[in-house]
């Protein structure tokens, strides 16, 4: 055994983050992250954080948005309770230092901002750059923490559970499968470590990679889910990616999002030739759900042949477009875009998994001592569409949620320690000098995904989908055996069998709901298919 804590967390987002100070009031924690510590979808997030803050804004209206957006599978009883707390959720950020946006009028309120679905102003922001701020203090407040360590440039390979430790001999009883800890790729080191905890939480987020096209950074290769699910948690609705409709269309911008908050200040999509097309589609027009949005930009582009459509703020004055979104701005013009003056090219790109780790409305999975809170998680929030600025919400609740609940669990049980666990085996590998072979793969994968798995679906595209995946797992299982664990493998391994779950969860509904739109059952069909996909081994 390596390292030792109560509390083993895997991921620095928001979710791992805000866990980690609220456990850390009750125990040691030890937070590992694969890359370095500020590295991670929330550092990215611009928009901001849905709550209903203002004296205009209902409750019950945020709740109404949320159910709709979710087309009929959001759990209601979830959405209540996340949106209820959302309020102290926010006050509590504030207390910690986030300095959120003021509004300009009055200078003692906040301002909010609006995005599609929302029926009011309601997203608390940092001008246009919310989720570096929130992630900057959360790290400043973890750093100052003496019960909190953090491990970065450490990712987690597989979780110890009861079965492994079964397999070794070390404990007699299948039964009650439980979560120990992880083993983890040192990856400066380049050796293989476990980490103990008493309680393990999966915080690592999403799963963009798994695309050609995302909004997403390079860590969100699904990690959490396919280390879960090889570990036996329940996994649902996988099928649920949300593509969001404004990524920068430039061929040097690697994966640049334009907010929804732009359209939610005016921005309106146009065609080519400077013609508004969203009408056609949807009475809330530009500010419609996001899975209406992305399918109609799909279909204008397929009608016109064109690569992409555009998001005009320019009748908007010059001076409110640089305040209200500094970094956006700044970052077109360095692909020479002033967006004061040009529409902006943009695309839809993978950007949010609403499906996950299967949990409990404390974030609790089905094996003992597992929680899985912020995008890694299916809580039940989302549905088949997620409304705008929910999941940073969702990351703060439930991190908050899970850390009380685990907290009780450990007061009860404070005799609970295992310090024997067997050594990583890494049997006849040897160095993998095909490299190659790997960027292929990774390639090919998301090409796949992409072309097959995206936007619109039919049968035969996921049954197609479906056959290379399986040829393209049966290559890596042999390199996994053979060869020494990098993390680029690693991570290979992990998006193959997300896009396997994905591509399950796709062909076992058959129907059209929010984000799953199949030509082959274009209608939505409440009788057999209100319900989630959930999938184990
Ligand atoms: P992340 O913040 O992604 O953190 C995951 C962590 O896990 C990282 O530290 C990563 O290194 C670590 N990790 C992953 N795998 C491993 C492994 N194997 N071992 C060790 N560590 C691992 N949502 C909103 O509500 N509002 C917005 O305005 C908004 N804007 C967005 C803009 C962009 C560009 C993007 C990409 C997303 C946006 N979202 C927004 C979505 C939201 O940002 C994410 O869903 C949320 O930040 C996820 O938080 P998280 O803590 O779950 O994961
Ligand atoms: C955005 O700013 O458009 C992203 C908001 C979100 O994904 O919730």
């Amino acid at each position: 055994m390596d390292i030792y804590a109560d509390y083993l967390v895997i991921g620095s987002g928001i979710a791992g983050l805000s866990f980690a100070l609220e456990a850390a009031k009750t125990g040691t924690v030890a937070i590992v992250t694969k890359d370095s510590k500020i590295e991670g979808s929330t550092n990215y997030a611009q928009g901001g954080i849905a709550s209903v803050l203002d004296f205009d804004d209902k409750f019950e209206y945020h709740i109404k948005d949320t159910l709709e957006s979710g087309s009929g599978l959001c759990h209601e009883d979830v959405v209540r309770m996340v949106i209820m707390d959302g309020p102290k959720r926010i006050k509590e950020l504030i207390d910690l230092g986030v300095n959120f946006s003021q509004d300009t009028d009055d200078g003692q309120k906040l301002d909010l901002g609006r995005e599609g679905g929302h029926s009011k102003r309601r997203i608390v922001h940092t001008q246009d750059r919310t989720g570096h701020e929130v992630e900057k203090v959360l790290l400043e407040r973890v750093e100052a923490n003496k019960n909190i360590r953090i491990y970065e440039y450490h990712m987690v390979i597989d979780l110890i559970t009861t079965s492994k430790l079964v397999k070794q001999g070390i404990i007699a009883s299948k039964s009650n499968k439980t979560c120990w800890g992880a083993y983890l790729l040192d990856i400066k080191e380049n050796r293989v470590v476990s980490f103990l905890g008493k309680v393990t939480v999966l915080a690592t987020g999403g799963t963009g990679k798994v695309y050609l096209y995302t909004s997403n950074p390079d860590i969100a290769t699904g990690d959490g889910v396919a280390i879960g699910y090889r570990a036996g948690v329940k996994v649902a609705n996988m099928e649920f990616m949300q593509f969001h409709p404004t990524c920068l269309y430039h061929p040097e911008a690697k994966n640049f999002l334009i907010s929804e908050a732009v359209r939610g200040e005016g921005g309106i999509l146009i065609d080519k030739k400077g013609r508004p097309f969203m009408h056609k589609y949807h009475p809330l027009k530009d500010l419609a759900f996001r899975d209406i949005v992305a399918r109609s930009i799909d279909i204008e582009l397929k009608k016109s042949g064109e690569e992409c459509v555009y998001l005009d703020i320019t009748h908007k004055p010059a001076d409110f477009i640089k305040n209200r979104f500094p970094h956006i701005y700044e970052t077109c013009l360095q692909f020479h875009i002033d967006i004061t003056k040009d529409p902006i090219p943009v695309v839809p790109a993978a950007h949010y998994m609403c499906g996950g780790l299967l949990t409990d409305s404390d974030g609790l999975t089905n094996i003992k001592n597992l929680y899985a809170i912020g995008e890694v998680a299916c809580t039940g929030l989302h549905g088949a569409n997620r409304l705008a600025s929910n999941s940073l919400l969702e990351g703060l609740v439930f991190a908050k949620r899970a850390a009380q609940k685990a907290a009780l669990y450990l007061k009860n049980k404070k005799d609970m320690e295992l310090r024997n666990v067997p050594e990583w085996d890494i049997g006849s590998a040897t160095d993998s000098e095909e490299m190659v072979v790997v960027s292929h793969n990774w390639d090919e994968i998301r090409r796949l995904m992409w072309n097959y798995v995206g936007i619109v679906r039919t049968n035969k595209r996921l049954e197609r989908a479906k056959r290379r995946i399986e040829n393209i797992q049966d290559e890596i299982k042999e390199y996994y055996w053979n060869f020494i664990v990098t993390k680029d493998l690693l991570e290979l391994r992990n998006i193959a069998l997300v896009s396997e779950l994905i591509i399950t969860c796709a062909s076992l509904r058959k129907e059209s709901r929010g984000l799953h739109y199949n030509l082959d059952y274009p209608e939505r069909d409440d009788t057999h298919w209100k319900r989630d996909t959930v999938i184990w081994i």
